[in-house]
């Protein structure tokens, strides 16, 4: 049964983004559950299947946030914008600061706040932690989990501090009060240190607001408390420097140029502008700003994925939210442990996130473990195959699974006594036969993938990829086969 996007509600799970013929479709539902591209470089995954469905996201309405790793991709996007008319939903943000994001107060100004302020706003420091980690690898000498720890508690401790207090959070604050706190148990009676350090007086003011506070609240401030009385100022002179200093290299970019006027500033884009249709293009690509580029991408990632899991779909089921995507070309420069987290559950807010990446090795450098990796990818439903060669090629195949076969072999031979010169009039003793089996075989072989076209001029402009959809079947003659090879064409 085709359903008409005419007789849909707007936004219906079963709207058809992409018709791609012999009555198959994908449809909103599908793009919910996530797509996942691979290919070698210059397989065409972004000419063909991502430019394929840019185009369907865009028509159907999505508004959505897309992360950039290269230069052209904002130029691509304004491109694909109008031609599907939708240039005047764009939202670039770029080094200029035209459009900020002070994601701080955004955070911590929510009316329905949580126990997750905290929380959120110290994840996210862990993100951009990580960022700067990964973009300083030679740093940290070892023991690299110790450090994100004490950095980790030191960022939880200096977001909480002021939350209890009720003052608004923000980056400057977090400095003064690191570099205020105590280093000493003699330094907490002294007097001027008392009446002149940040750190002394928002923990007085946290005293003071949480005493009749709820008995949780109360005891979060005990564990702030003892934070900055009794750990911080015992830590070896050794240690707290070091931790200090991750945490100065940790707030520079967000304090200094081009992030400070993005994101410690004012407001005047927040990731829910994609609610209502806009598609906000983080125009600081990593092929130029580096570490900048993608401590920015990866800030707008975080909050937006926060922002859609808080995202209810409406009562009624009549209507259907506004779907966002989240798109990751050369992925590998974005991931993180969270997006499988978000991923698993975003679909009902909503959420389609698209990635593109060359192989599963660019995502297992970067998540780490195994086990990270295929989280991730058992959360993106669909996977697109081009053109690749190596390990992912082997995995493709198993994914797309094996069937048997039946394998008829013929085989004729003849035998004749080597010891006796050969008369061509003596012919031995001959056999022949026809002998029928099943073999288990791949319904793609790992070689297939290897010779899928690749664009450009050599061949004809078109991409091939082979395309799986979490068990979808695809009718091919009399057979039904869980993967369809599509071509797409460049221009
Ligand atoms: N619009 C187009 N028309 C013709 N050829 C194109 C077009 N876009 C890209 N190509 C060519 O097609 C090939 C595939 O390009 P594409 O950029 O889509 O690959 P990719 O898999 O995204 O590569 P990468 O991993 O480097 O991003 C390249 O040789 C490229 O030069
Ligand atoms: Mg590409």
């Amino acid at each position: 049964m085709t359903i008409g996007k005419k007789n849909l509600p707007e936004f219906h799970p079963q709207t058809v983004l992409r018709d791609w013929g012999d009555g198959h479709s994908f449809r909103l539902a599908d793009a919910q559950t996530g797509v996942c591209v691979f290919g070698a470089t210059g397989s065409g995954k972004t000419s063909g299947p991502a430019k394929h469905l840019a185009y369907g996201y865009l028509a159907a309405g999505m508004g959505g946030l897309v992360m950039c790793a290269k230069k052209e991709e904002a130029i691509q996007w304004q491109k694909w914008a109008q031609e599907t008319g939708r240039e005047d939903d764009l939202v670039i943000i770029d080094a200029k600061g035209t459009n900020r994001f002070n994601f701080m107060n955004w955070e911590s100004e929510r009316p329905e706040e949580g126990g997750g302020l905290s929380i959120n706003i110290v994840h996210l420091l862990d993100e951009v932690a990580g960022a700067i980690a990964e973009g300083d690898k030679n740093a940290g000498g070892g023991n690299e989990k110790f450090w994100a720890d004490a950095l980790h508690n030191l960022n939880s401790n200096l977001v909480d501090l002021p939350i209890l207090a009720k003052i608004p959070v923000s980056l400057p604050l977090l400095r003064e009060i690191a570099s205020s706190a105590a280093i000493s148990f003699e330094q907490l009676n002294d007097e001027a240190w008392k009446k002149e350090s940040a750190c002394a007086r928002i923990l007085r003011e946290a005293d003071l607001a949480t005493v009749d506070a709820d008995p949780e609240v109360r005891a979060d401030f005990e564990e702030c408390k003892k934070y900055w009385e009794k750990d911080f100022p015992s830590l070896a002179e050794e240690t707290r420097s070091s931790i200090m200093l991750n945490f100065t290299v940790l707030i520079r970019p967000l304090v200094t140029r081009p992030l400070r006027k993005l994101f410690s500033s004012d407001t005047n884009v927040t990731p829910e502008d994609t609610f209502a249709g806009k598609i906000i293009i983080v125009n600081l690509p990593v092929q130029e700003f580096r570490v900048a580029g993608r401590i920015t991408n990866l800030c707008w990632k975080y909050c937006f994925q926060v922002a859609v899991l808080r995202r209810m779909q409406p009562v009624n089921r009549e209507s259907f939210l506004r779907p966002v995507f989240l798109w990751a070309d050369e992925a590998q420069n974005f991931v993180s442990k969270f997006d499988s987290e978000y991923q698993a559950v975003a679909r009902s807010a909503g959420g389609c996130s698209v990635y593109l990446t060359q192989n599963i090795e660019s995502l297992r450098r970067v998540l780490k473990n195994d086990d990270a990796v295929d989280s991730l990818l058992g959360n993106l439903q669909c996977k697109i195959f081009c053109q690749n060669a190596g390990n992912t090629n082997e995995w493709a195949a198993k994914l797309l699974g094996q069937r048997w076969l039946n394998i008829t072999s013929t085989n004729a031979g003849s035998s004749r006594n080597e010891s006796m010169p050969a008369m061509p009039q003596q012919p031995g003793s001959h056999n022949a036969g026809v002998s029928r089996g099943e073999q288990l075989r791949f319904f793609v072989e790992p070689s297939a993938f290897t010779t899928l076209k690749r664009g450009g001029e050599q061949h004809g402009f078109q991409v091939e990829a082979i395309v799986y959809n979490g068990g979808h079947l695809y009718a091919n003659g009399k057979e039904s086969l869980p993967y369809k090879l599509i071509t797409f064409n460049q221009r």
